[in-house]
């Protein structure tokens, strides 16, 4: 015991991380075990040299801007579900195929904290009031069973759509016991792989490790971006090649409207033999705070708003539109040879992401500080980190309405990407929906209300509409439940058909 001690002390003087220690007198047996067993556990010369390059590329980032080096995505690579419409049919045909072959995975990035969401179990348990009160997760698997069938539905032969997701220590545990109450949503249980992404303690800005409490270190998730690394620890990209995939589609837990293994950008990215794809949505408004894929000194990168300036944001193209509109929503395309590379190779080089935060933080008495302004740094991958490794990088531009509403906020009035925006994007698509299959809505008079989508009476509420995505994964399927009939909200339609919910629950 005493030799592991001073063992560890060593290795904590020579990384300078000594304070971590500095309650050690006061804990008890138990809590220096534990607090033994965390520290033993971590390569502090490997934690010191991951602050050192974030802190550099943070600072140069901050006095280069890179307007001069951008070029916007070449139309050649570029897909569009708007201006390509000939062709999504014959995209949607490629990636059911190559669904029927069960060579397509998906997986879902849900090792994030949703801090700002502010609840404290994973963030794809939440349930943003909907008519059948279905979770993010539930949603989810529902979208994968139903793709599952009509693959095999057109193709004639079973097939499976694995499913990878990627927790943290923060939610691992919370996260496998809910799909297992839940029988995995009818998924098969064997198909459903959970793995690990790493954690990395939140520092000051001298290089310190924080302590969250005498005897813990403050750890937070390695981003988004840690999935790479995992890939590799966890034997996961050994487990996709065991089970004969080769294309896999990232996403993240929080998006209402993904469309899981969306046929169509698959089949794109496959028809145009692409490594690397990313699903796109069109950034309209120059100051909107989202990264854009664009080239940067030849190679494809996401840039964030603040590391351009307004003159560039706002420039436009010949059609009007802005000259950088790729809006990222991390939404992703890989081949498996791309990420057997990238893991193999590729990961080591790429650099954590500085975000200053506030951490909750003991001081030197031991007391417990709350602080109101940033104290220190995460350090974080971002999943986008790897596009400057892609051979045959594409794009996939979809509608934002149809693809594209995340939860981040709790509900507050008129705020953005909260449980009201993202529960009321879903009712507006699927009232799209059932309006496309010639279904109609009266309002409580027995009026037609106008096919206008998502307004009703000039108020932004949307007609209160839900269809399980067991009947329908992307508006097929309903032109027989609603054609030619009225309905008055709320409309659920799932399994047993289409029905008015007497009760207005929502
Ligand atoms: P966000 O960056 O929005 O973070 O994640 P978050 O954890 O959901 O929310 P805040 O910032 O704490 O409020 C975007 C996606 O990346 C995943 C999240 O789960 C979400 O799907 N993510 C984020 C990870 O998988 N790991 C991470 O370390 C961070």
């Amino acid at each position: 015991m005493e030799s592991t001690r001073s063992r560890l002390a060593h290795r904590l003087a020579e990384a300078g991380q000594s304070h971590l220690v500095q309650f050690w007198d006061e804990l008890t047996p138990e809590q220096q075990a534990e607090m033994t067993s965390d520290l033993e556990a971590m390569d502090f010369q490997e934690i010191n040299k991951f602050f050192r390059s974030a802190m550099e590329v943070s600072h140069s980032s901050k006095q280069e801007k890179m307007d001069a080096r951008m070029e916007p995505v070449p139309r050649e690579v570029l897909g569009s579900v708007t201006r390509d419409r000939d062709c999504l049919k014959d995209w949607e045909d490629k990636g059911l195929r190559c669904i029927s072959q069960s060579s397509v995975a998906v997986l879902l990035l849900a090792g994030g904290q949703g801090t700002r969401l502010g609840v404290s179990y994973p963030k794809g348990m939440y349930d943003v009031g909907l008519p059948s009160h279905k979770t993010l997760f539930q949603i989810q698997a529902e979208r994968i069973l139903r793709l599952q069938q009509l693959a095999e539905q057109r193709h004639g032969a079973k097939c499976c759509i694995p499913w990878y997701i990627m927790t943290s220590g923060r939610t691992m545990e919370s996260t496998k016991t809910f799909f297992s109450r839940h029988s995995y949503f009818g998924l098969c249980k064997d198909n459903v792989i959970f793995f690990q992404q790493g954690m990395l303690p939140a520092m000051d800005y001298n290089g310190k490790i924080i302590l969250e409490s005498k005897n813990k270190l403050a750890m937070a998730p390695d981003g988004n971006g840690g999935l790479y690394r995992a890939l590799g620890t966890q034997g996961i990209v050994e487990d996709m090649d065991r089970r004969g995939v080769k294309f896999i589609h990232v996403y993240c837990v929080d998006n209402i409207l993904v469309k899981v293994a969306d046929p169509a950008f698959v089949g794109f990215c496959v028809q145009k033999g692409g490594d690397c794809g990313a699903k796109v949505v069109e950034k309209t408004n120059p100051t909107e705070a989202v990264g854009v894929v664009c080239k940067v000194d030849g190679r494809y990168q996401v840039v964030e708003y603040s590391e351009i300036t307004l003159a560039t944001a706002e420039k436009r193209s010949a059609d009007g539109r802005l000259m950088f509109n790729a809006g990222n929503v991390a939404n992703h395309f890989f081949t498996l040879a791309f990420l057997r590379d990238i893991v193999q190779t590729f990961e080591p080089q790429l650099q954590h992401h500085v975000a200053q935060k506030k951490i909750l933080y003991v001081d030197t008495q031991g007391r417990l500080i709350k602080p109101d302004k940033p104290n220190g740094i995460k350090m974080e991958k971002f999943v986008f980190d790897i596009f400057q490794f892609a051979k045959a990088f594409v794009v996939y531009e979809v509608l934002r309405e149809d693809e594209f509403s995340a939860l981040k906020n709790a509900d507050s009035q008129d705020g953005k990407d909260t449980p009201t925006t993202v529960k009321h994007a879903l009712m507006s698509l699927h009232h799209r929906w059932v309006l496309n299959a010639a279904g109609h809505f009266i309002d409580e008079n027995g009026t037609r209300v106008p096919a206008i989508p998502s307004l009703k009476d000039g108020t932004d509420l949307p007609i209160k509409c839900e269809i399980s995505p067991l009947v329908s994964y992307g508006g097929e399927g309903l032109e027989e439940l609603v054609s030619g009939r009225e309905f008055r909200p709320t409309l659920v339609i799932d399994e047993s058909g289409a029905h008015e919910l007497v009760k207005n629950g929502l």
